[in-house]
């Protein structure tokens, strides 16, 4: 590699994926990271919490894109939901249950009045109990990805209070006063001003801090917050200059070697698999077939390394579009193709903020999906305009994929995933080359067998574990191993506290860091 990047660049990307997946305006992480650290700065914070406020900023929602599809099929469309909750006082029980029933309404908007009625009552006594784990597992699966890329102690215990008050009404601990972290009562503060700036006009938003203090935030700093806002909310209308984010993280600066920006992408990679069961470990299987095939081809160290970081982030534009959409069995509508289509863009600008190598990252990402004869998306680009690691990219996300369960298909065997890709290259629409390679690297990584790298765990709890990361809950797991759900549900505990989680979203994510699992699929 080049030189060291700066790990910034990597929150910023995470940032705007998340800034995707939650509905928010263009740079809203990042604005909230100035504003964040402009409060930090009248609120006479010290340098350690300023640093623990600028990534609680960019990185609050990491953990959020596990369990969408439960919370998509408990409340539908999950980006407009979440925006809804942006702006909504969580802790004020009929301003949060309109917003749910707004939500459920528009979920069942198609069915006959008696029967919407009856949904929404049912979603309302469902409500919590369906969300609450959820937003436990989004704390935890957050704290995890933020080990992964190196961050310390402190930050991590800020993204278990994800959605935390002041007066206790929050989750997922219930914590109040100064028990919630002074770095997430700041950035909370901050992100609802630019979200309810955003929805209401900025008199409203101050009015609306005012009347939370002593609810959401705490009474000094909304106190201080609204007799500085003028000065506090200037320039932050607009996008943010990433170099200004930079300027602004409290030295030293975490660098980032290459064995740090594999983590990075590979903890990307995580993100983006978790939102729905049949991408878990899309990413990481794109990239093993993708460096396969590159080594298969001979092509040099570094062209292999760009294609397995672009198969990590080939997907993070999909966060753009609601997890209904990808796991409709239906024909999707013009605009919800043309909206799908336009992922590899989201992709491209996803990967911006990314310097050096992340530049041709970014290039490969927004071509995973073009072919050789035009008839690819989104930019319908030809031949010419794609290079090998390109080729092989777009070989290895189609050969998997096609073994992928979708919604509105099975997943094809091996050999019919190849007969697939090679009428493609009948077609002119994949490259020759790259596909055998793919097939070939393919072939031979069938014929090993695949170890799981802890080999701790009995094989009564391997199998617990790949039933809860296919997305079962405990009863789901009785069925399956045909056991009472109160012995399922003993199993799984004992699971939980022996690998260290208590979340199913965290088990999921640990049986694809220990191999336990494999593009969605149980490994052998
Ligand atoms: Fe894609």
């Amino acid at each position: 590699m080049e030189s060291a990047v700066r790990r910034a660049d990597f929150l910023m990307t995470l940032a705007y994926a998340t800034d995707l997946a939650t509905g928010h305006s263009r740079d809203f992480a990042l604005r909230s990271c100035v504003l964040g650290m402009r409060i930090a700065e009248v609120a006479g914070l010290d340098e350690q919490q300023r640093r623990n406020v600028y990534h609680q900023a960019l990185l609050r929602y990491i953990g959020c894109n596990a369990d969408t599809h439960l919370l998509a099929a408990a409340f539908g469309d999950e980006i407009a939901l979440r925006k809804d909750l942006a702006r909504t006082d969580m802790g004020n029980k009929s301003e949060l249950g309109e917003a749910l029933v707004r939500a459920i309404t528009r979920n069942f908007a198609h069915l006959p009045a008696k029967e919407l009625a009856e949904a929404v009552e049912r979603g309302m006594a469902e409500a919590m109990q369906v969300s609450v784990p959820i937003l436990s597992g989004h704390c935890e699966v957050a704290q995890r990805i933020a080990e992964r890329i190196g961050l310390s102690e402190e930050i991590r215990q800020n993204l278990g209070q994800l959605y935390e008050r002041w007066d206790g009404r929050g989750l997922p601990r219930g914590l109040s006063g100064d028990a919630v972290k002074m770095p997430v009562r700041v950035v909370t503060l901050a992100q609802e001003a630019i979200a309810l700036t955003e929805a209401q006009g900025f008199e409203a938003m101050t009015a609306a801090i005012a009347k939370r203090a002593g609810g959401a935030y705490e009474p000094e700093l909304a106190e201080l917050f609204c007799r500085h806002a003028k000065q506090l909310y200037a320039g932050l209308e607009g996008p943010v200059d990433r170099e200004s984010i930079l300027a602004l993280e409290p030295k030293p600066h975490a660098m980032l070697d290459e064995q740090g920006c594999e983590q990075a992408y590979l903890a990307i990679a995580d993100m983006i698999d978790m939102r729905m069961p049949f991408t878990f470990g899309h990413s990481r299987a794109v990239a093993t077939l993708a460096q396969g095939a590159c080594d298969h081809l001979g092509l040099p160290t570094a062209d292999a390394r760009l294609a397995r970081w672009a198969a990590y982030t080939h997907d993070i534009g999909e966060l753009a579009v609601p997890v209904a959409t990808w796991m409709s069995a239906r024909k999707l509508t013009e605009r919800e193709t043309d909206a799908a289509h336009l992922h590899p863009y989201h992709g491209e600008r996803a990967l911006a903020s990314l310097g050096g190598e992340g530049r041709a990252v970014a290039a490969l990402v927004m071509r995973h999906h073009e072919r050789l004869d035009g008839s690819g998306y989104h930019r319908y680009v030809r031949g010419a305009d794609l290079s090998p690691a390109a080729r092989v990219l777009a070989a290895a996300e189609a050969f998997q994929t096609a073994r992928e369960v979708r919604p509105y298909r099975a997943a094809l065997s091996n050999a019919d995933a190849a007969t697939r890709l090679r009428n493609a290259v009948t077609a002119g629409k994949l490259c020759p080359e790259a596909v055998e390679a793919v097939l070939a690297f393919a072939g031979q990584r069938s014929r090993r067998a695949a170890t799981p790298r802890l080999a701790s765990l009995t094989t009564r709890e391997i199998e617990v574990l790949r039933l809860i990361a296919s997305g079962l809950t405990a009863k789901g797991v009785a069925r399956e191993l045909d056991i009472a759900p109160k012995t399922a549900d003993n199993h799984i505990q004992n699971l939980y506290s022996k690998i260290g989680v208590t979340t199913r979203a965290a088990a999921a994510l640990y049986a694809l860091e220990h191999g336990f699992v494999q593009h969605g699929q149980v490994a052998a």
